[in-house]
Formats: structure tokens, sequence, C-alpha cells
């Protein structure tokens, strides 16, 4: 398989070996690109996605990521991260659009299954998903968010549609170290992927406790085994190649200011580990664990990155 010598030299000798390894076709110039950047070495990593691009200027991914590496090389890491007006741009186009169409419409008509209902939202953000999905039957609503900012972009159209809510600005890990009624739904829309597995035990089986019904939106993610595995390089490179082609006009702003951060990130052997994806079907094992019977799953939307899943457990 493509890849595998330049792996196995990596694996067995070190970055150097990998280094000094030949490199027959464009994606293994990009995969020496990506390590390389992992470890640092950002002038090998320019020039190696350089040398990709040569091969094959028709990818997006090699062409956005050397861009990316270039910047990295005269700027430095840290000043080339997420850039806020590009993840704006990145959540509000493209096919989120329609991912967050289609979530907000399942949420919405499982409100609608109540005459009335109490609804906790777990790390609710800027209330892209939860906003849209509102019905005039829910009694009480409560918001879990830890960032201060996003909270308060949901809470000020709460306050004017004149719906009454009560926000917690703190993690699920905080929240649940004090008592707390029960809901009649707890939902969480990509959130809890934020939550290392080690606390998930925990999470759910305090959703158990309070919760009659929770609905979780997140992604089926498949599991590797290591940082630079072919599988897993050849894995992110393709499903990239699908998300950049969705900002293609946008002068590269999406690409620069979020897709390829966020993609180098997963790379990147320094950065503390911020998302914890994985396998829908272990999320469903996770809620059987923790007492769940029903736990029933829908695809949503079959994403760029992924096939968006809502999971409803009973
Ligand atoms: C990908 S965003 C999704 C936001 C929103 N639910 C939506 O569907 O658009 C993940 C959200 O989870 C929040 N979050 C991260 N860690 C959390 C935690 N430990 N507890 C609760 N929320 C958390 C983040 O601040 C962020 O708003």
């Amino acid at each position: 398989m493509a890849l595998d010598s330049l792996w196995h030299a990596y694996n067995t000798a070190g970055y150097e070996a990998l280094r000094a390894s030949p490199r027959e076709d464009a994606l293994e110039h990009f995969y020496v690109a990506l390590v390389a950047y992992g470890h640092d070495d950002y002038p090998e990593a320019a020039a190696a996605a350089r040398e990709a691009v040569r091969r094959q200027p028709s990818n997006q991914v090699f062409e956005q990521g050397a861009l990316y590496l270039e910047r990295v090389l005269a700027q430095g890491k840290a000043s080339v991260y997420v850039d806020g007006e590009a993840f704006a741009a990145f959540i509000r186009g493209g096919s989120n659009t329609a991912l967050y169409a289609q979530t907000s419409e399942a949420l919405h008509t499982v409100y609608d299954e109540y005459e009335a209902l109490s609804l906790l939202d777990i790390g609710v953000g800027d209330g892209l998903a939860l906003l849209p999905a509102l019905t005039q039957n829910i009694r009480r609503l409560d918001l879990i968010e830890p960032s201060e900012a996003m909270l308060l972009q949901t809470t000020r159209q709460l306050d004017a549609w004149h719906v009454t809510y009560r926000a917690h600005q703190m993690t699920i890990q905080e929240f649940i170290k004090a008592s707390a009624p029960t809901w009649d739904v707890i939902q969480a829309t990509w959130s809890l992927q934020s939550v290392p597995p080690a606390d998930r035990p925990k999470i759910f089986a305090w959703l158990k406790a309070h919760g009659a019904r929770v609905l979780i939106a997140e992604f089926d993610v498949p599991e590797f085994d290591a940082l630079y595995e072919p599988a897993r390089v050849q894995h992110i490179v393709a499903r990239y190649q699908d998300g950049l082609a969705e900002y293609e006009g946008d002068g590269g702003r999406v690409a620069q200011g979020f897709l390829m951060p966020v993609m180098f990130g997963y790379f990147d052997r320094s950065a503390a580990r911020t998302n914890y994806e994985g396998p829908i079907a272990a999320w469903a094992e996770g809620l059987h664990a923790a007492g769940f019977e029903q736990v029933d799953t829908t695809l949503i939307y079959p994403y760029w990155w992924a096939d968006s899943y809502l999971i409803d457990a009973r």
C-alpha cells in the first residue's frame, strides 16, 4: 500500500530515517510534510508540500497545505491558528448549512412530541442547533456553556425573543458536581466530543439519572491506532479534499484560517488534545453501559468529515 514503506521507516528508525527515505509520488511527499510538521521541522515540511503540489497541482489539500506551511515557516506556528472570522464563514457556509438545518429539524420534531417539556442543552455554543429548533411547549430551558462569548450570543437571541432560560457558564464536569433537577430531554450537539473518554462514564451515569431522554449529535469517526498510520493520513487527506471543495470560491479564507490549522493539528504531536471523536457505535455502547435501555441512532446528514448521527437514548 502507498505510504507503507515510509511508515515502516518512521516507525522502526524514527523521523530522520523517514526524511532520508526515497519518495515516489505526491502523496508520499505530502506524508513527509505532515510528519515533518509534527516534528517542528518546518523547512522540510514546506519543501515536501511544495513538491507534492508540483507533482499533483490539482489536489487542493496539497495546495492549501503548502500555502499554510509557507506561512508557518515565515511566521511560526503560534501565530498561524484558527481565526474567528474564518471559523464563522466555515460554520455558516458549505454543507454546514444543511447539517445544522437537518439537526435542528430533528430536535424540533422531538420537542413537538411533548405537550410540555423541560430541556437542558449541554455545550449550547452560540445556539446554532438549538435556536432554530425551539418550540412553544418548552416550559423550562437550561443552558450549559463554558465559553462566555458563545453563551452570550445564545442568551442575547433568547432575550430578544423573550424566552425564559437559566444559563450556567461552566463545563458539564463542573455542572454535575452540584445537585440538579431532572429534565424531559437533555441534548448535546457536538459538545460531548470535548469530554475526555475517562470522564464519560460518570457523565453518562449523570445523564441517566437526570434525563428521561438524551439526544446527542455526533460524527461517526473511525478510530486509528497511531498518529502517522498510513490509513489515518489517507483518511484525513481524502476527507479534507471534500471539505476544501465546499469553500473553493472564497479565496482561501476558510482553508487558511480554519481548515488547514485544524487538519495540521491532527498531526501535531505537541498539541494538547481537545477533541475525542469516535465511532457512533462507541457512543451507543457507553450509553447502554450507563443504563439506557433503548438507544437509537439515525443518520442526520452525510457531512464531508463524517456521517452525522442523532443518538436518541431512553
Ligand atoms: C462544536 S461546538 C457545538 C456548539 C453547539 N452545541 C452547536 O451545535 O453548534 C462545541 C461546544 O461545546 C462546548 N464545550 C466544550 N467543552 C465542554 C464541556 N466540558 N462541557 C460543556 N460544554 C463544552 C464548547 O464551548 C462549544 O460551545
